[in-house]
Parts: C-alpha cells; structure tokens; sequence
C-alpha cells in the first residue's frame, strides 16, 4: 500500500509524513517543487527509510504526476502542496494563481486519469484528499457564530481566494466526474518546522534575536489556532472514515488576538530564556501598518467532524505553544538554516531593511 502526499517538505506536510510514519507502516511518496517554503532538512530523519521515497517536482506537471501515479499506484492522495503566506499573496499573488488553482486542477486531471484506469476493487479505496483553510469563509464579525461547513466562501485575500477557487475545482471533480474526493478546511496551525514569516514562529525568532515584534494594526484580530499535530491527526481520520465529497472543518476552539498571541510567547521566553538586559521581551512589540484587506477574525466550529468521526485534539493552547518555542529553542540550527537569502530579502521588503 502506498500513499502520495504533496507539499510534504513545507509545515504541516512534513509533520505528517514524520506522524504518519510513526502511526502507519505504508510507502509515503512526497511530491514536493522545494520553493523557500519547502526544506528537505525537515525529513532527513527519513531520507534513508526504504518506506519513504522524495520526488522533486510541480503538481501542475501533468506527465510527472501521471508518471508518478503509475509508477507507485497510491491507494491515497493527500494535498498540502500550495502557497501559504497571506502577505506573499498580497505582495506577488502570480505563484498563489499558478499553484493553488492552475496546480490543484492539473493534479485533479492527472488524479481523474489514474482513478479511471483502476480496477473496481482500487476505485472504491481511492480517496483525494484535499487540504484547504477556513480563510475561504472570509471574515467574522465579534457577535457571529464560528464558521460551519455551511457558511459560504468570502475570500478576501489572493491567498484565501485561491484556495477556495481549489477548492471548487475539487468539489466539481466529484460532482461531475466521481473522483472520490474529501477537503478539509483547518483553523491556523502552529507548532514545529513552521516557517518563520507566519506570526508565531517570526515572534519566536524576533525575539531570541532582539528584533522588533511586528503587531499589523491594533492586534485585535482573531486567529483560531491549532497544534499542528492535531491537524494531522485530523487528516488521518478524515481519510479513514470521512464521507466522500463532504467537507470537514477542523479547528481546536482555541480564539485568541494576535496581541494575546505575542504577549504569551514573549512570556515563556522570559521564563526560559531570560534577557540578558533583565527586561521583558514583550519591550519589543512593534505596532506597524496593517496588512490590507486584514480579516478580522476566524473561528471554527468543529462539530462535524467531531460528532462524526469522533476527532477532538490533543493540545490546548498554552500546552501546544509552551511545546512550540521549547522546540524553537532545541532547534536553532533549523532556524539558522531557513533563513537563507531568500528569507532575508522577504523580511527586508515586508518588514524594512532595519529588522
Ligand atoms: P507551506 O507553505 O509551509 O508548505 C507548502 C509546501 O508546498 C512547500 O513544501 C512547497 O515547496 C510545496 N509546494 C508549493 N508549490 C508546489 C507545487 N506547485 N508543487 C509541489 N509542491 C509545491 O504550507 P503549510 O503551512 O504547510 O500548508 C500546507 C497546506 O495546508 C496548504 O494547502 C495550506 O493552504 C493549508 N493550510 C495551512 C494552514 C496553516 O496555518 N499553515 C491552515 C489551514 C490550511
Ligand atoms: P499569519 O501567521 O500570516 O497567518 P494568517 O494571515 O494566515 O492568519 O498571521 C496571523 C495573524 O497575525 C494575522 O492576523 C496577521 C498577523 N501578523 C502580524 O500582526 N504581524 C506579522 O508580522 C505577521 C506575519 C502576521
């Protein structure tokens, strides 16, 4: 038995490669293009196992994932593959367009062609699933109810936009031609191996290195935020057990504004890893411009997926943070290593060349 993965050297692909190891004895093939987002150094725990196979390349490309698709006969697709970053989308949104839609829909076509050479047996097995984000509901004001599955799609980023045009194009591809698909619409992940241009691991960072915290806005804004290995739990019970074509929101009730977010890590910073100045870390808090067309807040309701496949996560939030900045502190050397070049000259156009 094997299964495919896609996107799986960025964040959450490569935490659940390294879980579904650890859970499932199967052939894992990691598709993955290697853009900034994507680090080997995530894996190479695996990168000798005779169960886990890399393969460089695009999604979009349709001969290599047939080629892919044949060679390997996956029983499951899992696709994380896509641009993530919200502030990218708004800076350059071209890679967001050819990735997040022009991808998702060549791998559904590449998909579509080896489920429909499959014997009966292999069809009622395969499952595509489709890893999306609840970005695509838009944004809530501080009286709605969280986001269900019933809530319409608001995009309102580049970023956001394009996941939910994926998004359609995966529900059409089971309305219309029968792919066996399930998308799964997650809350904000945190935890370890995040790239440090998202909030909490650029928190972290910043702060050990005595950089300004950069807060857009007020920091009222809401996130509703998940250890990242709950996620992947999720995922894995979405695959054994969800219904097909459905779609599953996943979030761990945990609502908190970024300025609560920051004012936490900078907390347990102080406690593990004092300033040599003896001050506060939260002395570094920057407020600066915010991002255009910020959302507001998001919210999960979770109650789909926990009433019907039972999943509820593991961690809370002070639990699954005081987890995250322990393993950024264990963990320098990976930091050291993702701030390449290309990571310096992002920090130096979003942020000035002053950080
Ligand atoms: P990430 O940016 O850390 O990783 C994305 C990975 O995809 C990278 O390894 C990158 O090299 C790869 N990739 C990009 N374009 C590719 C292409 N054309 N072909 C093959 N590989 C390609 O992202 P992440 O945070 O791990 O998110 C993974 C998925 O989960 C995304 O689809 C994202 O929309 C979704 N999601 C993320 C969050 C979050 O908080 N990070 C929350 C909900 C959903
Ligand atoms: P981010 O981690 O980029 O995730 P997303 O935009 O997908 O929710 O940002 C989380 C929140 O933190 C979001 O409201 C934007 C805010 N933010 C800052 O205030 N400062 C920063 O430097 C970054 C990167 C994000």
């Amino acid at each position: 038995m094997t299964i495919l993965i896609t996107g799986g050297a960025g964040f959450i692909g490569s935490n659940f490669v390294m879980e579904w190891m650890d859970h499932i004895d199967e052939l894992v093939i990691n598709i993955d293009l290697l853009t900034y987002a994507g680090n080997l150094s995530n894996l190479e725990n695996l990168s000798s196992s005779s169960k886990y196979h890399f393969v460089h390349g695009d999604i979009a490309d349709l001969d290599l994932m047939r080629s892919v698709f044949f060679n390997y006969k996956p029983r499951a697709v899992i696709n994380f593959a896509a641009e993530s970053h919200v502030d990218r989308s708004i800076a350059g949104p071209t890679d967001f367009i050819n990735t997040n839609i022009v991808g998702t829909f060549n791998f559904l076509q590449s998909a579509k062609y080896y489920y429909d050479s499959l014997p009966d047996a292999s069809k009622d097995q395969f499952r595509f699933i489709h890893v999306s984000t609840d970005e695509v509901y838009g944004s809530l004001m501080p009286q709605d109810p969280p986001f269900t599955e019933q809530n319409r799609y608001a995009p309102n980023s580049p970023y956001s936009a394009s996941k939910a045009a994926s998004d359609h194009l995966v529900r059409a591809w089971y309305h219309t031609y029968g792919l066996p698909v399930i998308t799964t619409n997650c809350s904000n992940n945190y935890g370890p191996y995040h790239f440090p241009e998202k909030l909490i691991p650029l928190v972290i960072v910043n702060a050990l290195a005595e950089r300004t915290l950069p807060i857009y806005g007020d920091g009222l804004q809401i996130r509703d935020w998940l250890y990242v290995k709950d996620h992947c739990s999720a995922i894995r019970r979405v695959l054994a057990s969800g219904r097909l074509g459905e779609t599953y929101n996943i979030g761990g009730w945990n609502e908190i504004t970024n300025i609560d977010i920051v004012k936490t890590i900078c907390l347990i910073l102080d406690e593990l890893r004092p300033r040599s100045n003896g001050s506060s870390y939260t002395s570094l808090i920057t407020f600066v411009e915010d991002r255009p067309g910020h959302d507001r807040r998001y919210a999960i309701d979770a109650r789909k997926i926990e009433s019907e496949l039972g999943w509820k996560p593991t961690e809370t939030f002070s639990t699954g943070i005081r987890k995250t900045v322990q393993w950024y502190l264990d963990n320098q050397d990976w930091v050291q290593n993702v701030q390449s070049g290309a990571y310096r000259d992002w920090v130096d156009q979003q942020y000035g060349v002053s950080q």
